[in-house]
């Protein structure tokens, strides 16, 4: 594999979930393949579980890890060819990309979306920048419209609490306070396109995310028949696509219950805000599994980085 930039760089989902849980068994099987290679790790935003199991992973392979808060501590950056730069941006991706290249034999970016400009956001120019100007491979740590570590992890967790072939798996809008981007959702619905499973998105009118995105999934507006005979309930916020990085309304009924849960496994990537997006019992109870998904975390990423260090 050159680049983890989606899910679908991953090839065959099936395999990739069963080659991770036979690292997440052994994770030091291979802590030899990237002795004497360096992950660089670039955070144009916060981070608490990508920051610390993309490093964790690396370790297990062996490898050496930079860690940089590029949004704090960088430079700020142009992305725009033949601008006069005499304004606020002090360094171009350009050289910024071939520098880092230089220091590190795989680059790994989390840069969210603005959620001002739907059109800048899709060119994902933080990430396609450094896939365009560095020279050695990009894992997508958090982009503007994909988090694929993040949905690696869900599937290898829904994996392992699967009982049946083909459960039912509903993503479920939840209301919260800020605009938050769709890159999570985007990427499970991307990974669930993938699983054999029954899937149901449900949001309320205006939260429909990306209809390239969804195109083939089931939507349903009503949150009450989605969710009926769940086996797992993925809970998620992300703001309306239509009027772009909009909060349309906070409408509070659809927070996650017990009630409304029934016998459900509850998934969320956290953080969570407790009690605006699913109740305390909801995270509290046994259904839960939001600390197993930030588990996989580690061997999401692994699997990533063992299988771009096997090409090298
Ligand atoms: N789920 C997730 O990506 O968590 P962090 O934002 O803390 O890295």
């Amino acid at each position: 594999m050159k680049n983890y930039l989606s899910i679908q760089d991953l090839g065959n989902l099936q395999q990739g979930v069963q080659e991770a849980l036979t690292l997440k068994a052994n994770p030091y099987a291979f802590e030899n393949l990237g002795k004497r290679k360096t992950i660089c790790l670039l955070f144009f935003n916060n981070s608490l579980r990508t920051r610390l199991s993309t490093q964790k992973a690396a370790q297990h392979l062996g490898m050496d890890v930079m860690v940089m808060n590029f949004g704090n501590e960088g430079w700020q950056l142009e992305f725009e060819h033949g601008v006069v730069m005499d304004a606020g941006k002090a360094e171009h991706i350009k050289e910024a990309a071939q520098v880092v290249s230089q220091y590190c034999d795989i680059i790994a970016i989390r840069a969210f979306a603005s959620l001002e400009d739907k059109e800048k956001d899709e060119k994902e120019e933080v990430l396609q920048g450094f896939v365009k100007y560095a020279h050695i491979p990009v894992v997508n740590m958090e982009s503007s419209t994909a988090h694929p570590l993040q949905a690696l992890a869900d599937a290898i967790t829904i994996q392992e609490h699967k009982k049946m072939e083909r459960p039912k798996v509903v993503l479920s809008w939840a209301p919260h306070p800020r605009a938050l981007p769709h890159a999570v959702a985007n990427s499970f619905v991307e990974m669930m396109k993938l699983q054999d499973a029954e899937f149901v998105i449900t949001n309320p009118e205006g939260y429909d995310l990306n209809p390239k995105i969804t195109e083939g999934c089931q939507i349903v507006h009503d949150q009450q028949s989605a969710l009926k005979n769940a086996n797992f309930v993925y809970v998620k916020n992300w703001s309306s696509y239509s009027n772009y990085g909009q909060v349309l309304h906070v409408d509070k009924s659809w927070k996650m219950t017990k009630e409304k849960l029934g016998q459900a496994h509850f998934m969320h990537c956290l953080p969570v805000r407790r009690n605006m997006v699913m109740e305390d019992a909801v995270l509290d109870s046994d259904q839960s599994l939001v600390i197993e998904q930030a588990n996989n975390r580690t061997f999401a990423a692994q699997l990533v980085l063992k299988r771009i260090l096997e090409v090298f």
